[in-house]
């Protein structure tokens, strides 16, 4: 069972949630399964996003992505869940969120994505930022870590490993991120819940 209220909780005291093991292990396996066998021509460089990416991307990062549909049911499951936080987030923490937004990223062996953030307050209206990690039997020589700074500062804050089933959850606008270079193949999915209100 997944616990909105300490994820509400949470996310008020600190601005950021990691959760292990946040869906049951089937669907995990289903969304890995299904992003792992895709043809590589599937996916786009991760410069050329869509019109409301608005995070400049060019040069700093190196993955590819694809977006989420909704077709398959491991994805609906997903979006589903997503779709419960949603509304959990607005219940609680009156948000206003009224979509979400995801895409698959595949890191192949070498990428990387430098230190960013995923909204800037006044240019986007993207609030609330998850990132769910598909990579079974991770280990600390492979890289790829998530690493979480402190707003305008080096302080590290968090070090995650891309490992099978951990979501994490943050606000946007406050938390600099990076992902280190990885070396083996690497897949998440980051998704984005969106505001309509007017900056
Ligand atoms: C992003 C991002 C982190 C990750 O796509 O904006 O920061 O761990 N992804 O995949
Ligand atoms: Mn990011």
């Amino acid at each position: 069972m997944i616990d909105y209220e300490n994820i509400t909780d949470t996310l008020t005291k600190d601005g950021i949630i990691i959760l292990p093991n946040f869906l049951d292990a089937k669907t995990t396996e289903s969304l890995y399964q299904y992003v792992s066998t895709l043809p590589a021509d599937q996916f786009d460089s991760a410069g050329i996003g869509r019109d409301n990416n608005f995070q400049i991307n060019h040069e700093i990062r190196n993955d590819v992505l694809l977006w989420l549909d909704g077709k398959e049911p491991c994805e609906q499951a997903y979006l589903a869940a997503m779709d419960e936080l949603r509304s959990q987030l607005n219940e609680k923490l009156f948000l206003g969120l009224f979509d979400y937004e995801a895409h698959y990223s595949h890191y192949k062996k070498d990428s990387y994505y430098q230190r960013h953030v995923d909204a800037f307050e006044g240019r986007s209206n993207r609030v609330v930022t998850t990132v769910f990690y598909l990579n079974n039997d991770w280990s600390n020589d492979d890289g790829g870590e998530l690493v979480i700074y402190q707003n305008n500062s080096n302080e590290m804050l968090h070090r995650i490993s891309p490992t099978f089933g951990t979501l994490v959850i943050f606000l946007s606008e406050n938390f600099p991120h990076e992902v280190l270079i990885t070396h083996r193949d690497r897949y998440s999915i980051a998704g984005w819940f969106r505001t309509d209100r007017p900056f």
